[in-house]
């Protein structure tokens, strides 16, 4: 069992969504919640139950990285239990990207926007990352586990010097301090909207609406895979989530990786013709 510390299980106020966060489950610290939330989840849990933590010792991130978690950020996962087929549910963390820009945009007043495949960026800074899991037996899906953690009124030099220059806070990019229960509350709100969405098949509508939040789209953009690696113009997402690259060779489909931006700006339209 996950080691915990200061575990409360608390209501939020003004909590108007159907399934996430109607249970949660706050900790003052945690390894990661990612992990916890994946216990609960074999345990049986029910569905939309989140794990809050104000600190993660083990925060792990995409492609096998850690994620750095120190005091003041949010650190959330959410056990969902969809069900559809288990190759339907690429699209769903690119679907929770955009919940987290919409939520840290409202919130924070600041314009954020996502980078393939679900960062979030503000002022071309990564303040938030998502990294989902699922578990299927027999063919059919389980469980997935949304993790989301937000530098939210923590400082950049609170973070490790290797990011000090391609990640930032809500606080320093604001200049305000943001209200955590509100940004919660957007988040949840926002992520229970686009899940009811997503299981209403209404994912074109959704993924239409994260290209048009994209600052990946229009971009030289350099692919890092596990195989290796394509530079080309990041020219949209089908319909798995994927993203779409025009090479030299042709248009390259490409499901896993990181996205590095190569251009300060989206490439205007009449120069792309
Ligand atoms: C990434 O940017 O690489 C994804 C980072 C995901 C971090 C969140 S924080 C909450 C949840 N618990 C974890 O251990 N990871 C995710």
């Amino acid at each position: 069992m996950t080691a915990v510390q200061g575990k409360r299980s608390t209501p939020l106020g003004g909590l108007t969504t159907r399934t996430i966060g109607r249970h949660l489950e706050v900790f003052d610290a945690l390894p990661s919640t990612n992990r916890l939330a994946m216990e609960l989840a074999s345990n049986g849990c029910r569905e939309g139950t989140v794990v809050i933590a104000k600190a993660q010792t083990e925060g792990t991130g995409r492609m096998g990285r850690s994620f750095a978690s120190p005091l003041g950020g949010l650190y959330l996962s959410v056990v969902l239990r969809p069900k559809i087929a288990p190759e339907l549910i690429s699209p769903l963390p690119l679907v929770f990207g955009l919940s987290a820009a919409k939520a840290i945009g409202c919130t924070a007043m600041v314009n954020a926007l996502v980078r393939w495949p679900n960062d979030v960026l503000v002022n071309g800074k990564k303040v938030c990352g998502i990294l989902s899991l699922s578990t299927s037996s027999k063919g059919r899906l389980d469980s997935v586990i949304a993790g989301i953690g937000i530098n939210v009124n923590s400082k950049v030099s609170d973070l490790p010097d290797e990011l000090s220059t391609s990640a930032t806070t809500l606080r320093d990019e604001s200049g305000h301090e943001i209200d955590m229960k509100e940004l919660l509350r957007n988040l949840m709100y926002f992520m229970d909207l686009h899940y009811s969405m997503f299981l209403e098949q209404q994912t074109d509508a959704l993924l239409n609406e994260w290209s048009e939040r994209s600052c990946t789209l229009k971009r030289r953009v350099r692919m890092d895979m596990v195989t290796g690696t394509v530079e080309g113009t990041a020219l949209g997402v089908d319909r798995t989530g994927a993203l779409l690259v025009r090479t030299e060779d042709g248009i390259s489909v490409v499901s896993t990786g990181d996205c590095i931006h190569l251009d300060e700006n989206p490439i205007s339209a009449k120069a792309e013709r």
